[in-house]
């Protein structure tokens, strides 16, 4: 084997201060951890959300919005698409509407946890939500509305994914639960739509 001249990898000093400055970021904050203690009103809520806490509530209170409109649309959809050529078609969207009205009462619940307020308010919630309400009587098109409201929510899931990050691993692992379902939907919808 060829000697080296060179100075063991561990020894740089440069790699040592990155080295100490990772362990330095490792450490846990003690009067965060002692604030916890202290304010038990917050319930779930501890000091680390620090300045996060109402901007996801705010987020989550978006798409409890989305939600309620995408639980109307595949109603309006299910019930109007009956008599229409497919009937599998038409008992799934009943099964999407379900799938919505189960997300948005997870996003209420942790909306509730994170000591916010769920908005229900019918005068708004068409204004808040990202996708739309669609009342179209042809059952390609109610495929189509229904898939690019799905592709708003996996798009929207997908950035509140990367916005909330670490900040609070529940809701983004809730999210994530939610996305999964949508991404369903989405294909489910797509195998659907007739080549143009
Ligand atoms: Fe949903
Ligand atoms: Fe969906």
């Amino acid at each position: 084997m060829k000697p080296s001249s060179a100075a063991p990898r561990g020894a740089n000093p440069s790699r040592q201060a990155a080295a100490s400055a990772a362990r330095e970021r490792l450490a846990l904050n003690q009067a965060g951890i002692e604030a916890a203690k202290a304010d038990l009103q917050a319930g779930a809520v501890t000091p680390h959300f620090g300045p996060w806490r109402e901007e996801i509530i705010a987020l989550l209170n978006d798409a409890l919005a989305t939600e309620w409109i995408c639980v109307m649309r595949y109603k309006r959809h299910h019930f109007t698409a009956v008599g229409l050529a497919s009937p599998a078609i038409a008992s799934e969207f009943l099964v999407h509407a379900n799938d919505e009205a189960q997300h948005a009462d997870w996003l209420a619940r942790r909306i509730v946890q994170l000591g916010g307020e769920p908005d229900f308010n019918p005068d708004t919630l068409s204004q808040r939500s990202h996708a739309s309400y669609n009342a179209a009587r042809e059952l390609q098109a109610m495929i189509r509305a229904n898939l690019i409201a799905e592709r708003v929510a996996i798009e929207t899931y997908s950035q509140m994914i990367s916005l909330i990050g670490d900040k609070d691993p529940t809701t983004r692992r809730l999210i994530e639960a939610i996305l999964e379902q949508e991404q369903h939907h989405a294909e489910e919808l797509a195998d659907w739509l007739a080549p143009a």
